[in-house]
């Protein structure tokens, strides 16, 4: 692999693969990605690309109902420049090639909580394997892109690599590129760029119970924040509310889509519980929702509750769900004549690294898009299939300082090489996978849908045991991706449950029991 790019893109989802397709006429790239190159939060996304992409509905309500679920956090200036360009991102990927599902000719729009009209722009219900491959394949065949697969980004390059001791955010820290562990020779390169852009995804994955596929560790959150880059709203961490609860199944979402289908929430007793929660029932916000459930399990001591679309036409749910159909029917559940168990599990991550509408973060060179920010899009709490829209739009966006900066800025000549004297290869593992295990469940039990200050500082102290065995696990050993994946999991925690405790009320997907009310006072970021 060569040691410069022009650009380095670090994730191949859609924020990455969206930006590396239009900042390749301005220079070389590389697409840096740890697994395989499609394995993104990306591929799996079901519903859609939320989008005004009809007569009927309009820019105004699209933004209304975003405000609406954000809980009064969303930065009204953004929220309105990305629901704009949301039309011209979706014909952009139709033109590119991706097929969307359609109607007599037009395309089919679903609905999904918190949406006041049909505007979700899906294909089936395996919406973002669409995306992803459609990009990806413009992406493979371009002259100046290049993917690296089974590439994992340890630390961005910044003035602490050239020996200047960074304690805080400042203005004045730049990005030279990354250092990349290549997972088949177990090297690691030195990869120089004029600017980098982090699209790493969200971090699903600190959570015992996810949506989110095993690369959604939270890497790109934990660079930047070891960079000393502007951090925003970690506390509000989106449960989607209807996982599958299945013994023998990984995790896997019942698309918010079933719902907006007409699907029905059931407790184990056969009642239906969400119109004594919320007068939009099912289709309201997802923190609703979620809490609702939760509130069910509970109370009545059930370890799941049931979602039933069996309802509807067998015919048409074979054509909206084919994939989860296929799913539940390979786990003995037949989704046309029996209700389908599910729970809430950890989905997305509303906080990140802090971005403006041109995807500069607070850290000179190093760019950010997608899942990994904080724009101020989602405010407390995302409105669904508002991020595949963020990611696109941004991705784009962010061409224009790409640009610009990299006409600034040359390659640094003295970065050292990657500094591994005095580790070897440990014998211990184990420590590895279970403080893994301990990390996740201790977030999922004191740090999950309902928190108080006293399990946040439970979680707080748990997770400072953890980090000091992992420092001193990681200073000793050679590099490798499960172990900084453990750190990064750990650094992400923290700045979960830090946040947590300073936000002292409740508000979108933050609940504390001991501050039960949103209060005016607090109508703010929480920024690290
Ligand atoms: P990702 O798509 O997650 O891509 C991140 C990339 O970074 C991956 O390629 C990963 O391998 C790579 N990476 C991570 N760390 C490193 C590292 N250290 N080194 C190198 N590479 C690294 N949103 C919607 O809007 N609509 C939906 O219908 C929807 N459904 C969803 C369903 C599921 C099951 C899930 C999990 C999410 C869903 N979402 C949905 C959320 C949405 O999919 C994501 O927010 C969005 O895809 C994020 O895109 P991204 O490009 O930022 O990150
Ligand atoms: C879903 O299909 O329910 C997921 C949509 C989203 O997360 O935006």
């Amino acid at each position: 692999m060569p040691d410069r790019f022009d650009f380095l893109v670090l994730g191949s989802g859609a924020a990455g693969l969206s930006f590396a397709l239009a900042v390749a006429d301005h220079g070389t790239v590389a697409v840096v990605t740890k697994k395989e190159s499609a394995e993104s939060n990306t591929n799996y996304a079901q519903g859609g690309i939320a989008a005004v992409m009809d007569s009927a509905d309009s820019i105004e309500n699209h933004v209304q109902d975003t405000l609406v679920a954000g809980a009064g956090l969303c930065d009204e200036e953004v929220v309105r420049a990305i629901v704009s360009e949301g039309p011209l991102r979706i014909e952009e990927l139709r033109r590119r090639g991706a097929s969307f599902s359609e109607d007599a000719g037009r395309l089919h729009l679903g609905r999904e909580g918190g949406h006041s009209a049909h505007r979700i722009v899906h294909a089936a219900d395996a919406t973002g394997r669409e995306v992803e491959h459609t990009l990806l394949e413009q992406v493979k065949t371009h002259p100046n892109i290049r993917v690296y697969e089974y590439h994992f980004a340890l630390e961005l390059i910044t003035e602490h690599h050239l020996g200047l001791h960074v304690t805080r955010v400042r203005p004045d820290i730049r990005c030279y590129g990354a250092y990349v562990l290549d997972e088949r020779s177990d090297r690691v390169l030195r990869i120089l760029a004029r600017v980098t852009m982090l699209a790493t995804g969200g971090a699903g994955r600190i959570y015992l119970h996810t949506t989110n596929p095993a690369i959604a560790t939270g890497d790109g959150v934990a660079m930047a924040y070891r960079a000393k880059a502007r951090i925003a709203n970690m506390e509000f961490v989106q449960f989607h509310p209807t996982s599958l609860f299945h013994p023998d199944g990984d995790s896997f979402l019942i698309s918010e889509a079933v719902r907006g289908h007409g699907a029905i929430l059931l407790n184990k007793a056969g009642e239906r519980f969400m119109p004594s929660y919320d007068d939009r029932c099912e289709l309201a916000p997802r923190d609703i929702v979620a809490r609702a459930i939760d509130d069910q399990l509970k109370s009545r001591g059930d370890d799941y509750v049931l979602l039933d679309i069996s309802h509807r036409p067998k015919a048409e749910i074979e054509e909206h769900f084919p994939n989860i159909r296929a799913k539940c029917s390979s786990l003995g559940i037949d989704i046309s004549s029996e209700p389908i168990p599910v729970v809430p599990a950890a989905h997305y991550m509303c906080g990140g690294v802090v971005t403006g509408l041109d995807a500069r973060t607070s850290i000179r060179g190093l760019l950010a898009c997608g899942e990994v920010t904080y724009t101020g899009l989602h405010g407390a709490n995302r409105l669904a299939s508002n991020s595949l829209l963020e990611a696109l739009v941004l991705g784009r966006r962010a061409v224009t300082s790409a640009v610009e900066d990299a006409r600034d800025s040359g390659f640094q000549a003295d970065v050292p090489e990657w500094d591994d004297s005095g580790t070897s290869n440990p014998t211990e593992w184990v420590l590895v996978s279970h403080n893994r295990d301990e990390l996740r469940r201790v977030m999922w039990d004191y740090v999950g849908i309902v928190r108080s200050m006293h399990r946040l500082s439970r979680a707080q102290r748990r997770t400072r045991l953890l980090y000091e065995e992992t420092e001193e696990f990681y200073r000793k050993s050679r590099v490798s991706a499960e172990l900084c994946e453990l750190r990064n999991m750990i650094v992400v925690s923290y700045l979960v449950i830090r946040s947590a405790e300073m936000r002292r009320e409740s508000r979108g997907l933050h609940f504390m029991s001991d501050y039960p009310h949103p209060v005016e006072a607090e109508r703010r970021p929480t920024f690290i």
